[in-house]
C-alpha cells in the first residue's frame, strides 16, 4: 500500500517549509531571536538545541500554535499569516503528547479524530495504520499500548491527510530503546518512500545523528549552524607526523588555504578527511618526511559543545 503525497510535478528539490527571520517575544521577554532555514521534500531535519534553546516554541510557531512576533513561515509556498488555512492542510504534527483516548480502541481514535476532519476517508486510515505498522494492535485499548505504540499511533493521526511536513517535538523521548529504533525508521522510512520534509526536534546529538540528514542548530533563541550531517562525519582532526614543521606549514597555506598548528611537535588541522589522500601526495612529492597520518573524527558532540560555549544560557 503507498501514499500518494506527491504531485507528478512536484521533485525533490521543492522546498516544504520556509522560515524567514522568526522572532518571538513573550512578556517583554526575547525568547527567539531571528531564525531562518528551508526544508525541502524527503528531508529529514533535526533540530537540536539544549533545553530551554527555544525548539518547541519555534515548533509551535511553524505549526500555528503561536504567532510569531515577527518574521515569515511558509508552507509549501502558503504564508502562515496570509495563508493559514492552505499552509496547515500540509502539515502533520505531535507537539506536545499525542491527544489519544486511553479507554478506545487506536481504531476509534482515529476515527473520532477523522470525522472532524475534512475529506478523511476509512482507506486514508487504514493506509496511516499501515505506514506505522500498527495493523495487529490498532483494534486494541490505547491503555494497553506501550508508549512507543501511542507516539506511533500519534503519527498516524498526524498523517491521515496526507500532510506534506511533518512536525515532532522531541518525539523519542521517554522510549525505549526499541520503540526508538522503530520511531526512527518510520520517519525515515516516510521521508525516503513518501517524500515527506520532517522536522524533529532533539536534545540528543546521537539521535539526531542517527536519524537526520541535516541538523540545524539552535541555542538561546539563535540559529548558531545549519549543515549537512555528512559533513560534519569528515570534518576531522587530522595529525601529521613529519619533518620541517613550518616549512610544511607554508606548504599547506599557500597550496591548499590549511591553516595548521603544531601541538606536541606534530601539525594539526581540522578538515575534511576525504581531501586527506591529495594532501598527503602533495607533502610526499615536496620532498617532506611524512612518517604516517592520524585521523580523529570530530563528533558532533564536540562541534555543539565549541558553538555553545560562548553561548550559555542565562
Ligand atoms: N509561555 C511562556 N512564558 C514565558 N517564557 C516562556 C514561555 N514559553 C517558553 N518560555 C521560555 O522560552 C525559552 C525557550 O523555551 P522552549 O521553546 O520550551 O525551549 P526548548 O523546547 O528548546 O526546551 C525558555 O527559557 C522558556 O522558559
Ligand atoms: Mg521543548
Amino acid at each position: 500500500m503507498s501514499f500518494h503525497l506527491i504531485g507528478v510535478d512536484e521533485s525533490m528539490d521543492t522546498t516544504i517549509l520556509s522560515i524567514k527571520d522568526i522572532k518571538k517575544n513573550i512578556k517583554k521577554k526575547s525568547i527567539i531571536k531571528g531564525i531562518s532555514f528551508e526544508i525541502k521534500a524527503g528531508e529529514v531535519l533535526g533540530f537540536l538545541g539544549p533545553n530551554g534553546a527555544g525548539k518547541s516554541t519555534s515548533l509551535r510557531m511553524i505549526v500555528g500554535l503561536t504567532r510569531p512576533s515577527s518574521g515569515e513561515i511558509s508552507i509549501c509556498g502558503h504564508s502562515i499569516r496570509h495563508n493559514n488555512i492552505q499552509a496547515m492542510k500540509n502539515v502533520g504534527c505531535i507537539i506536545e503528547n499525542p491527544d489519544l483516548y486511553d479507554y478506545l480502541s487506536g481504531l476509534k481514535n482515529l476515527q473520532m479524530l477523522a470525522a472532524m476532519t475534512p475529506n478523511i476517508t476509512q482507506n486514508d486510515i487504514m493506509q496511516a495504520i499501515s505506514l506505522v505498522g500498527m495493523e495487529n494492535r490498532i483494534k486494541d485499548k490505547v491503555s494497553t499500548y506501550s508508549m512507543g505504540m501511542k507516539q506511533r499511533l500519534g503519527i498516524a493521526q498526524a498523517l491521515m491527510h496526507h500532510p506534506k511536513l511533518l512536525v515532532l517535538d522531541e518525539p523519542m523521548n521517554g522510549l525505549d530503546p526499541e520503540g526508538i529504533y522503530k520511531l526512527r525508521t518510520l520517519i525515515q522510512r516516510l521521508a525516503k518512500e513518501e517524500n515527506v520534509a520532517a522536522l524533529i526536534s532533539s536534545h540528543l546529538i546521537s539521535e539526531v545523528q542517527l536519524l537526520c540528514d541535516r541538523v540545524v542548530i539552535i541555542n538561546n533563541g539563535l540559529l548558531i549552524q545549519n549543515l549537512y550531517i555528512q559533513d560534519l562525519i569528515f570534518s576531522n582532526e587530522i595529525t601529521w607526523v613529519l619533518d620541517d614543521l613550518e616549512k610544511a606549514q607554508v606548504f599547506l597555506k599557500a597550496n591548499f588555504a590549511i591553516s595548521t598548528q603544531i601541538i606536541d611537535g606534530n601539525l594539526r588541522a581540522a578538515i575534511n578527511s576525504k581531501d586527506l589522500p591529495l594532501i598527503n601526495r602533495a607533502l610526499i612529492l615536496e620532498g617532506f618526511q611524512l612518517k604516517y597520518v592520524q585521523t580523529q573524527q570530530k563528533s558532533l558532540e564536540s562541534l555543539f559543545l565549541d558553538l555553545t560555549e560562548n553561548q550559555k544560557i542565562t
